[in-house]
């Protein structure tokens, strides 16, 4: 019994080293790398001392598990159905002790909410990870993973790995426009900020080329005015804040213009542009089509349009989470999630630039 069992546990252990070392090479097994805000955080807030947190139910009441899991979501995020997709688990939030071993090699999750492209972004949520900092731990990433498969292969899984990257609208929210006379909106007009902020963001993303990211998904932001946040503060009859819009219409197509500039001088298209913006109106200018039965209120909040202060265990929560386009007064439901995760996969052109997950993915396995 003993001498059969511990056979079973050496054949078992022989197949797992096997699939480890196979695994980097092996056709369609690509890791998955997201840095970002708390469209994507999959719960490294969870780990730190800081107010931006998922943490509390309802937070994860449709998630597998029921549980909150440190996603703004009901259930899954972005990223999250981009896995699914792939055929793959969720990559482990990188301050999850629990990512160690052979699940590196399906990447991780550097994401925290409340971060921005600039520094200063986000600082009222105390500590939070920045994103300058985020690239250091894909650094320190590569290097544990070179201990286990060495070097070389190490450097392969993130030259060959996907990254997804959601950034810019904290820059707005949450230090532009979070108090009146804020210290950024008395030293910028919006037209020099919104250039500012994108010339910062093209530095961000030479640096992660430098790091070895080679396939570069960027969000750039939705239509931060029609957030059912801003519609509280904002919107006397349900109209978008022209001033939150205003700064989407000038971040988004000047983010477009950087990142076709940086694929010129990278002489390749690393970088993809999903037109989050315009995924997001779609289902915003006509809920019903997409099944919703409004994208204005939040399914979970308070005041009016359920879009003031947090999603807690005692505010309004709708019974039914599929009709609500969005979840809290910030982040969509998994539903709507699931719709801009459609068109990542399979958008034309206006939605994905200068190409869409299908086709990054069947480019692959033609390799
Ligand atoms: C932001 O912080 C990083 C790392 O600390 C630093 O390298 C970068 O220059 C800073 N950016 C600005 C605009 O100060
Ligand atoms: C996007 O993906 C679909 C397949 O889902 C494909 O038919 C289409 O041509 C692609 N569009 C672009 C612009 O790459």
């Amino acid at each position: 019994m003993e001498g059969s069992l511990s056979w079973c546990s050496l054949v078992v252990l022989a197949l797992m080293v096997m699939a480890f070392v196979n695994a980097p090479l092996g056709a369609g097994a690509r890791a998955f790398f997201v840095f970002g805000d708390s469209l994507v955080d999959n719960g490294n807030n969870d780990f730190l001392v800081t107010t931006a947190r998922a943490d509390s139910p309802p937070y994860g009441i449709d998630y597998p598990t029921h549980r909150p899991t440190g996603r703004f979501s009901n259930g899954l995020n972005i990223p999250d159905l981009i896995s699914e997709h792939m055929g793959m688990e969720s990559p482990l939030p990188y301050l999850n002790p629990l990512l160690k071993g052979d699940k590196l090699l399906n990447g991780a999750n550097f994401a925290s909410a409340g971060i921005g492209i600039l520094n200063d972004t986000g600082v009222q949520f105390l500590n939070i990870i920045r994103i300058w900092k985020q690239i250091e731990y894909l650094e320190q990433y590569q290097a544990r993973l070179a201990d286990i498969i060495g070097p070389d292969q190490a450097r392969q899984v993130v030259n060959e790995g996907m990254v997804l990257i959601s950034l810019g609208g904290n820059d707005f929210v949450n230090n532009y426009y979070l108090v009146p006379f804020s210290a950024r909106s008395r030293q910028y007009s919006l037209p020099d900020y919104v250039r500012y902020v994108v010339s910062e963001y093209r530095n961000i993303l030479s640096k992660m080329y430098d790091v070895g990211a080679r396939k570069v998904l960027v969000m750039g932001t939705g239509p931060m005015g029609c957030v059912p946040a801003e519609l509280a503060q904002h919107s006397r009859a349900g109209e978008c804040s022209i001033e939150l819009q205003r700064a989407s219409d000038l971040f988004n197509p000047q983010l477009n213009d950087m990142l076709k500039s940086l694929n010129d001088e990278k002489g390749d298209q690393v970088f993809v542009a999903a037109n989050t913006m315009k995924m997001h109106m779609d289902f915003i200018s006509d809920p019903q089509a997409y099944g919703f039965v409004t994208s204005k209120v939040a399914c979970c909040g308070q005041g009016p349009y359920n879009g003031l202060g947090l999603c807690t265990p005692m505010s309004n929560l709708c019974p039914n989470r599929d009709i609500y386009a969005f979840w809290d007064p910030f982040h969509p439901s998994e539903r709507a999630n699931r719709i801009i995760v459609q068109q990542m996969i399979g958008g034309a052109q206006s939605y994905m630039s200068p190409m869409n997950l299908s086709t990054i993915l069947a480019m692959d396995s033609k390799f």
